[in-house]
């Protein structure tokens, strides 16, 4: 995917920035030409000239050379390029991004982008942690940009935890694998886990859904080079790297967060356990217990994919899951049905291995022409594969 492409590196003030000389130098190994752009403060942590002799090319800090007055021009810059790459991207500097401060000319050339931009941001563990800045790489990510999270490890501060920028062969990584394949750009919402309805402060109604097929989904899709987006209940796992992560915890938090982002989207799976029904009526207090019976009065939730299906556009995918314990194939056709959906995910709950909080699941797709591929037992990253190859061949051939 690199060889051959123009690639605009952009440094931000951060220590990480000496791992940004190996990126430039791994980027020209692989066959792509390299820019780079650097805000004033960054060139206290790196020299432009190391940068300027990797690359072969000037590099830009000012917006004119103070030597003959001529003007580096950002939007030519822009145009060169076949991507922007932030790393370090610093708090700083993704707070000026996601709210339109533009004060130095690595700010105009980003302002100026059409083509994708990355960004892998490098900060101390608690800035990382900051809602503000949480709320900043949220912001970039909905404006089309990519991240490229931060890592766990020891930081400049001496502290240890997430704040660490993406190794230079991982950033290269994952370069590489947005290049090929047909999900490339596309935009994914993909639901996960399971929902839990509260039913006083301390419990809830909950189902065994761990995440893991849903998350397996995400990772796949990112690893393919799509956008995602998890809307996610509530889970142990790790993230998807690369994702943006919404987490929920309630039927209807869920359903709002996917009205909220549907439209932006190509392609909906909805991998998650959605509570059917909710308690009517939530105790402020934890409920004691009084009686020997206790009636609990439950009302049904929002179809989510229902809804979707009904509002969605043409060019829009719809992915759903069925979980049958009896006449599989026949509720799941009528599922395709009902929610207008293009494809579903069959797992019986009859198959050993397959279904919840299992590592393997045993799936069968059925489209909305009632084709039909049934699986043989397989990981779920596998089983998450497989629903790509078969999604590409109905939505993106
Ligand atoms: N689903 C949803 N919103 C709900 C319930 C389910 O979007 N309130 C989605 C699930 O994520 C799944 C699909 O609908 O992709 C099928 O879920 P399931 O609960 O099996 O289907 P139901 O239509 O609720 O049918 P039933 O419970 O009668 O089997």
């Amino acid at each position: 995917m690199l060889r051959g492409k123009n690639v605009l590196l952009a440094i931000s003030a951060g220590i990480a920035a000496y791992k940004s000389a190996y990126l430039c130098r791994a980027l020209i190994k692989k066959g792509a030409k390299v820019k780079v752009l650097m805000t004033p403060q960054s060139t206290h942590f790196i020299a432009p000239l190391t940068l300027s002799t990797l690359s072969k090319n000037p590099v830009t800090v000012e917006y004119f050379n103070s030597e003959n007055g001529e003007w580096n021009n950002h939007v030519e810059l822009a145009k060169w390029a076949d991507f922007f790459l932030l790393a370090p991207a610093t708090a700083n500097t993704l707070g000026k991004m996601a709210n339109g401060i533009c004060d130095n000319v690595l700010l105009a050339t980003y302002f100026s982008m059409e083509k994708p931009v990355y960004f892998a941001p490098a900060m101390d563990l608690d800035m990382y942690q900051h809602p503000a800045i949480k709320a900043n790489i949220n912001k970039l990510v909905e404006y089309g940009n990519r991240f490229i999270p931060a890592e766990s490890g020891e930081l400049a501060s001496g502290l240890e935890g997430e704040g660490r920028m993406a190794e230079p062969d991982q950033i290269i990584e994952r370069l590489e694998a947005e290049g090929q394949g047909k999900l490339q750009s596309k935009k994914l919402l993909i639901t996960a886990g399971p929902t839990f309805e509260p039913l006083d402060p301390v419990r809830f109604i909950g189902n065994r859904s761990s995440g893991k097929m849903g998350y397996a989904i995400a990772q796949e899709a990112i690893n393919r080079g799509a956008e995602v987006t998890l809307v996610s209940g509530p889970s142990d796992l790790a993230k998807p790297k690369g994702a943006m992560v919404i987490e929920v915890e309630t039927a209807k938090q869920m359903f709002e967060a996917v009205k909220a982002n549907f439209k932006a989207q190509d392609c909906l799976i909805m991998s998650a356990a959605v509570s059917d029904y909710t308690p009517k009526v939530v105790a402020a207090q934890k409920m004691k217990k009084k009686t020997d019976e206790l009636t609990l009065e439950l009302q049904k939730t929002d179809d989510i994919l229902k809804f979707v299906g009904d509002n969605k556009r043409n060019d829009q995918f719809l992915v759903g899951f069925a979980l049958e314990t009896e006449n599989e194939e026949t509720n799941a056709k009528q599922k395709l049905e009902k929610k207008r959906l293009d494809l579903i995910v069959l797992n019986s709950l009859q198959d050993k291995g397959a279904g919840f909080s299992h590592d393997t699941n045993k799936v069968t797709f059925i489209d909305k022409d009632n084709n039909k591929v049934a699986f043989e037992l397989k990981e779920k990253q596998q089983v998450a594969k497989d629903l790509f190859s078969e999604l590409e061949k109905r939505w993106l051939d």
